[in-house]
C-alpha cells in the first residue's frame, strides 16, 4: 500500500490534478482533470467524490480550462464569458444529484462571474479573472469550514457527554463512508471531528463501517485512519447495531450531502441505519457539514433526489461477479435521516440543534446572514 498524501485535490493555476480514489489505499494515481468535460467524468465515476470535494474539483476543472484559455482572450466579450461559464456550470451541476455542494458552489460562482461582467469597463479577461479567483478561493475556506467544523464537534459531542454530571474525558465515535481529506478539499467534516477530538486527546477510539457496496470506509477511511495513526476498528456494515448494544459507542458524528429547511440529512447509504440504532440505544448522532451542504429551498427529505447507481457496484467485487448473473439489484448511494433522530447538525458556524423534534435549518440560516 502506497502512503503519500491525503490531498484528494491537487491544484495550481492552470493544472488540476486529482487522486483517483477508485485505486486507493492500493495505488496513488493522479488524474490531470483540464476541462469541464473530464471533471465531469472524474465526479459521475467516482474518481473524486464526497460532498464537498466534488464541489471544489468541478469549479477548479472550470478554473483551469479557462486559464488554458488564455484567461479569457477567446470570447468576444464579457457576456460571452459569463455565458460560457453557465453554460459549463450547468453541464457540471448534472454530474451526481444527491449532493448539493456543486449546486451551491455553480450558484453563488455565477453570481461573482454575472457581477464581473455587469462591472463597468468590464473585458472578456476580467471576467474570467473574476471566476478563476472565486474558484481558487473555495480551496482555503473548505479547509478553514473544516477545521471549524472540528472544533464545535467535539465541543458538541464532549458537551453531551457530560451533561447532566461527569462523563467520560474521551469519546468512542461510529462513523461511516468516508468524510476526511480525501472527500473534502482538506482534513474533513465527520472525520475532521475525530480528528480535533483525537487532537484534543479527546478520542479514545474511532469505529468505521465498511460502507458497502463502494467501500468508502474500508478503502479510504482506513487509509486516512492508517496515514494519521488514529486508533481506530474497521467493521462491517452490518455490525453496527451489536457494536452500539455491547456499549462500546458513545456517539455517532456522519457526513452530510443535503440538508433540507427541517434538518432532514441525505448522507450515504447505511446512515438512517446508523441513526435508528443511536436512537433506540439512546446515544447521540450528529451530522457535520458545512453551510454549504444546507439546502433551504428544500421543505423536507422525502424532496431530496437520490441517486442509484450501476448494479455491478453490488453484484461485483474487482471485476469478478459475487451474484449469479440473473440478480436484481437496487443500490441507492444515499439515504435520508429525519432530524427526529438527528442531536445536531455540526457546521462551521455552529451546531445547529435539534429542539422537540425539529432543526430550523432555515432559522439558523437567516441569523446567521446565509
Ligand atoms: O458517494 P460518495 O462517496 O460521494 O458519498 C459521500 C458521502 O456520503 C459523504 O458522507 C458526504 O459527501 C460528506 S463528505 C465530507
Amino acid at each position: 500500500m502506497v502512503m503519500s498524501t491525503l490531498q484528494a485535490i491537487q491544484y495550481e493555476r492552470g493544472s488540476l490534478r486529482l487522486l483517483d480514489q477508485r485505486k486507493l489505499p492500493h495505488e496513488s494515481t493522479l488524474i490531470p482533470v483540464n476541462d469541464p468535460e473530464s471533471g465531469w467524468h472524474a465526479v459521475k465515476d467516482m474518481a473524486v467524490r464526497g460532498a464537498p470535494a466534488i464541489a471544489v474539483s468541478a469549479a477548479l476543472c472550470l478554473a483551469v480550462d479557462l486559464t488554458k484559455r488564455g484567461s479569457g482572450e477567446q470570447f468576444p466579450g464579457p457576456r460571452e464569458a459569463e455565458a460560457y461559464v453557465e453554460d459549463r456550470l450547468k453541464y457540471l451541476v448534472t454530474s451526481r444529484p444527491t449532493a448539493v455542494n456543486l449546486q451551491d458552489a455553480a450558484s453563488k460562482l455565477m453570481a461573482v462571474t454575472r457581477k464581473a461582467a455587469q462591472a463597468s469597463g468590464a473585458t472578456s479577461s476580467s471576467v474570467v479573472s473574476a471566476y478563476i479567483d472565486a474558484a481558487e478561493g473555495m480551496i482555503a475556506t473548505d479547509i478553514a469550514s473544516n477545521k471549524s467544523i472540528g472544533k464545535h464537534g467535539a465541543d458538541a459531542i464532549m458537551g453531551s457527554l457530560q451533561a447532566g454530571g461527569a462523563g467520560p474525558s474521551s469519546a468512542r465515535i461510529l462513523t461511516i463512508c468516508n468524510t476526511g481529506s480525501l472527500a473534502t478539499a482538506g482534513y474533513g467534516t465527520a472525520l475532521g471531528v475525530i480528528r480535533s477530538l483525537l487532537a484534543d486527546n479527546r478520542l479514545e477510539h474511532a469505529y468505521f463501517c465498511e460502507t458497502r457496496p463502494f467501500n468508502q470506509g474500508s478503502r479510504l477511511t482506513a487509509y486516512e485512519m492508517a496515514h494519521d495513526n488514529i486508533p481506530s476498528t474497521l467493521i462491517c456494515d452490518s455490525a453496527a447495531a451489536a457494536l452500539v448494544a455491547s456499549g462500546r459507542v458513545d456517539a455517532v458524528v456522519v457526513g452530510a450531502d443535503r440538508v433540507t429547511a427541517n434538518g432532514d440529512a441525505a448522507n450515504k447509504i447505511g446512515t438512517l441505519m446508523l441513526a435508528t440504532v443511536a436512537s433506540h440505544y439512546r446515544i447521540p448522532f450528529f451530522v457535520a457539514a458545512p453551510t454549504t451542504t444546507l439546502d433551504p429551498s428544500l421543505p423536507d427529505g422525502g424532496h431530496i433526489k437520490i441517486e442509484e447507481r450501476p448494479s455491478e457496484e453490488v453484484t461485483h467485487w474487482c471485476g469478478q461477479a459475487i451474484a449469479p448473473a440473473s440478480t436484481q439489484v437496487w443500490n441507492p448511494a444515499f439515504d435520508v435521516t429525519p432530524s427526529s433522530m438527528i442531536t445536531g447538525i455540526i457546521t462551521e458556524r455552529g451546531v445547529i440543534q435539534q429542539e422537540h423534534g425539529r432543526i430550523n435549518v432555515h432559522a439558523f440560516m437567516v441569523a446567521e446572514g446565509l
